[in-house]
């Protein structure tokens, strides 16, 4: 982890961003605004809301931000560790996009659905039960969606027939209510042909639609369908029986994340410093453990030459094609995935037109549980 080794907050703001000691994570409020306001200006008119992922930059005052906006129903997070942090700051429609499991876990959710609306997926019947004697026990209501399989073959069950048995399975459960279903098309989000991304996305969210539909024909109310994300929000967003959008990286963004959606501003950075030059290369102070790397290699702004061919040491970032740079000199590194990388900082140095204005701390930095 990156602890606070910037000389004492109030000193810095104010100050040019590369007074920065290195590596620092930068966000562009103007930016991180705009592309905020792109998604609730979106969303002010059509039937889904927003649900924004908590995951994404795990800040809570960016995700006020989100709130705030407007067009949102909720947060959306990962880990019960995001929910209890989010629960603490104050939010108050909480949902865990995943399964909760085992004994510790059940009891600190038991203490979040005390504090808040707290809604968990679930997508077998051995979690449902578990979740309602906790819930039983100790006299809490917890929301369920039944996450529902329609082609990332990570947690779901199958669409149709089976979300349905668990669906009626569940009913007679004390503590837990079912709320609906979720569907994220996670399988989806890289295809970098929008036709492709927004036919393949359509047919495979039409399985989680037609479930609903089932379900409801079988006289139990569907009160949400949840899911989507920035890559698909325009897409399977606006389709009749989808009514919450899960889009999360849209708040930050990324190099990878912005061949898909170029609408959307990249505000997230890392100021790195030049520790070497030679033979035409540039050394930075930044690699994988300031970066993360698994979606490739980060980008250099306001160098759109410079190349990054081979992103694997732990410290050094070597950047080809970079001209005019010198020892000490300062740069933005753009991430590949800002949701990992937001993970590894315990603070945003929040800048406009260059100077910092605000830094904001990154709560749920490298929380695993
Ligand atoms: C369950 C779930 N919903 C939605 C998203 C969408 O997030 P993003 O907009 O950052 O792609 C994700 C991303 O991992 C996810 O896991």
């Amino acid at each position: 982890m990156i602890r606070a080794n910037q000389p004492h907050i109030e000193n810095l703001i104010g100050r040019p961003i590369h007074e920065l000691d290195s590596p620092a994570l930068l966000l562009d409020l103007a930016a991180s605004d705009r592309n905020i306001a792109q998604l609730s200006q979106f969303f002010s008119d059509k039937h889904a809301q927003l649900r924004p992922h908590f995951k994404n930059h795990k800040c809570s005052t960016l995700a006020r931000r989100q709130l705030d906006a407007g067009s949102a129903v909720g947060i959306t997070c990962a880990k019960l560790g995001e929910a209890e942090i989010l629960a603490d700051n104050g939010f108050n429609d909480i949902l865990i996009a995943n399964q909760i499991v085992g004994d510790i876990k059940l009891r600190r959710l038991s203490d979040v659905a005390q504090k808040t609306n707290v809604t968990v997926a679930i997508d077998h019947l051995e979690q449902a039960r578990t979740l309602s004697q906790m819930a039983s026990a100790t006299n809490i209501t917890v929301g369920v969606l039944v996450e529902v399989d329609i082609g990332m073959n990570r947690c779901g069950i199958e669409p149709g027939n089976a979300a349905l048995e668990l669906t009626q399975k569940i009913q007679p459960l004390p503590g837990i209510y079912f709320n609906g279903l979720q569907a994220y098309e996670g399988h989806l989000v890289n295809l970098e042909d929008a036709t492709e991304r927004q036919v393949q996305s359509h047919q495979d969210m039409q399985l989680a639609i037609d479930t609903r539909r089932m379900i409801e024909a079988a006289g139990i109310p569907v009160n949400t369908l949840s899911g989507c994300s920035t890559a698909t929000y325009d897409m399977t967003g606006i389709m009749a029986g989808v009514d919450e959008v899960q889009a999360g990286t849209y708040a930050t963004m990324d190099c990878t994340y912005h061949k898909l959606r170029p609408e959307l501003e990249m505000a997230l950075t890392i100021i790195c410093t030049v520790i070497s030059c030679h033979g035409g290369n540039a050394v930075l102070d930044v690699g994988v453990k300031g970066a993360s790397g698994e979606f490739g290699s980060p980008i250099i702004a306001d160098h759109p030459d410079a190349q990054i061919p081979n992103f694997c040491s732990e410290e050094h970032c070597v950047v080809q094609h970079i001209s005019g740079l010198h020892v000490g000199d300062k740069v933005q590194m753009i991430p590949s995935h800002a949701c990992t990388t937001c993970n590894l900082y315990h603070q945003l140095h929040v800048h406009q037109d260059q100077h910092i204005v605000d830094i904001w701390p990154i709560e749920a930095s490298g929380l695993l549980t």
